[in-house]
């Protein structure tokens, strides 16, 4: 693939990103608390899970060993940084889930194309297009972005394993009141977020800054809704917490 057809590719993800922020202005993907009916067939949210985002694991290692720096150390780096996150979220948070939701496979489908695409620029990048040499792991953009990138990953891991306890101590939903819950509805996808801006900063690429500001176009419109959901359904939600950014969003 030539650099032309890559460049295509990431300008792809930001038109992608752009078009999703409108669509979820009507739109409330239709999974999890916000399923209903109308969107064809369903499967199991747990099946749906690992089938939609293993290609973001799987397919990134395919991706990388394409690469001709596929063994210098700093890619390697990346590479585990990546895995930390989709090994996660592909394999662990799916057989771990209490949640005995459906989801259509239209949102599997969707979300396998993006996957799809999101590991080739990003593994591209990484193996082939970047260049990494070692002192890369002392440069500011790269300490910074871990620092960053680590703590969106436990702030996000923790939030959802408070949801999961949740759901063990309660039948159905309930209000979270543990961790970055007591200040916004969404801190999984608040950690989410700033995880991939971390991976943006670190891995400094236009790759990164694609999947960061396709994450915030996802997620931040979900939150909102969310949010409205919890305050809906709760009458005595805390009035105080806000969506996605503490006391602002
Ligand atoms: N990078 C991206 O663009 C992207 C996109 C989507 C999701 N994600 C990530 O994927 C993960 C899951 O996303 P999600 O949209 O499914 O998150 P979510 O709506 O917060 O749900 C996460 C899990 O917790 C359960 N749950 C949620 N709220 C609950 C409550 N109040 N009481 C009891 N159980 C509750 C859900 O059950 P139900 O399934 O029954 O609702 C589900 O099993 C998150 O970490 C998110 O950041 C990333």
């Amino acid at each position: 693939m030539t650099g032309g057809w890559y460049a295509a590719l990431v300008a792809l993800q930001f038109v992608l990103a752009a078009a999703t922020l409108v669509a979820l202005r009507w739109i409330v993907a239709p999974y999890g608390r916000h399923a209903r009916g109308g969107w064809g067939p369903t499967i199991p949210a747990r099946v749906g899970w690992i089938v939609m985002e293993a290609p973001a694991s799987v397919l990134f290692i395919v991706f990388f060993l394409l690469g001709d720096h596929r063994g210098q150390p700093v890619p390697i780096v990346l590479l585990a940084l990546w895995q930390l996150h989709y090994v996660n979220r592909a394999f662990v948070t799916p057989l771990l889930t209490r949640s005995s939701a459906r989801m259509p496979v239209l949102v599997a489908a969707l979300a396998i194309t993006f996957n799809t695409l999101n590991a080739w620029i990003n593994a591209r990048w990484v193996s082939q297009l970047g260049d990494y040499p070692l002192h890369w792991l002392a440069d500011p953009r790269f300490v910074v972005g871990v620092v960053v990138m680590l703590a969106g990953l436990a702030i996000n891991v923790h939030s959802d394993a408070v949801l999961r306890a949740l759901r063990r101590e309660h039948d159905g939903y309930a209000v979270p009141r543990r961790g970055a819950f007591r200040w916004i509805s969404s801190p999984n996808y608040a950690g989410e977020i700033v995880e991939w801006c971390g991976w943006a900063l670190l891995t400094w690429s236009p790759a990164g800054l694609a999947f960061a500001v396709y994450t915030i176009a996802n997620l931040a419109p979900r939150a909102i809704a969310n949010h409205r959901w919890y305050r809906e359904t709760f009458p005595d939600y805390p009035p105080e917490r806000r969506a996605l950014i503490p006391g602002l969003l």
